[in-house]
């Protein structure tokens, strides 16, 4: 029994440091999360200015709806070649927004953190396929209860204009604290 346990705590130590940044990779890091900021400033930004402008949040239901997808090509078109940055989540709202198996395995393994509650909000560096790939943990907010929290507490309108945009969306019942989703920036290996 004690050697079960025993080789347990290597198995942990082992995937955890697969994802962990070791110190070569900390420029890489840095100039993924250069990326994912860029990102998430112009998102972040309209989402904030059509939620004052209208409360109920339909107004910027709407731009979500309508340009998320254009401004997240228009912020990747300004990047070096080869790089992507991009939004994807467990429970999707845009199956645009595809996931892999490899996002999978981080957000799992953030999800599992939160809820055992030794979650710490910092970038998770995952090599994968030649690229090194940078996420950053998207945590729901208060706002974003108004179009990702329970279905009751969504305002009819937004509602609406959610399920007619997206037949097949996931992505309501979050909470406070929940993880929503992540962002991640995909760096190719550089050529020497
Ligand atoms: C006003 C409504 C609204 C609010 C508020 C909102 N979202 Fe969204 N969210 C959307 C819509 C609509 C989409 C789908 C966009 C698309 O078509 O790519 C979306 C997509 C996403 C995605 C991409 C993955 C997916 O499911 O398609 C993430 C991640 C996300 N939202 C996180 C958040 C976070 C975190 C907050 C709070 C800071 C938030 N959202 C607030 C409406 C909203």
């Amino acid at each position: 029994m004690k050697k079960l346990a025993f080789t347990l705590s290597i198995a942990a130590t082992v995937s955890l440091m697969a994802v962990e940044a070791p110190a070569d990779k900390n420029a890489v890091a840095r100039e993924g999360l250069g990326y994912i900021k860029q990102l998430g400033k112009e998102l972040k930004g309209n989402l904030k200015k059509y939620l004052k402008q209208d409360p109920t949040g339909l107004q910027a239901a709407y731009f979500c709806s309508k340009s998320a997808q254009d401004l997240t090509k228009k912020v990747n078109a300004k990047f070096p070649e080869g790089v992507v940055v991009r939004r994807t989540a467990l429970k999707l709202r845009n199956p645009e927004n595809k996931v892999d198996a490899t996002d999978i395995k981080v957000m799992k393994e953030m999800d599992a953190a939160i809820k055992a509650g030794s979650f710490q909000k910092k970038p998770v560096v995952v090599e994968t396929d030649g690229k090194t790939r940078v996420y950053v943990p998207l945590l729901t907010q208060k706002a974003c209860l108004k179009c990702h929290g329970p279905v009751e507490k969504i305002d009819p309108k937004v509602a609406e204009l959610i399920k007619k945009k997206y037949p097949q969306d996931q992505a309501t019942g979050f909470k406070e604290g929940d993880l929503r989703g992540v962002i991640v920036a995909e760096i190719p290996a550089k050529k020497d």
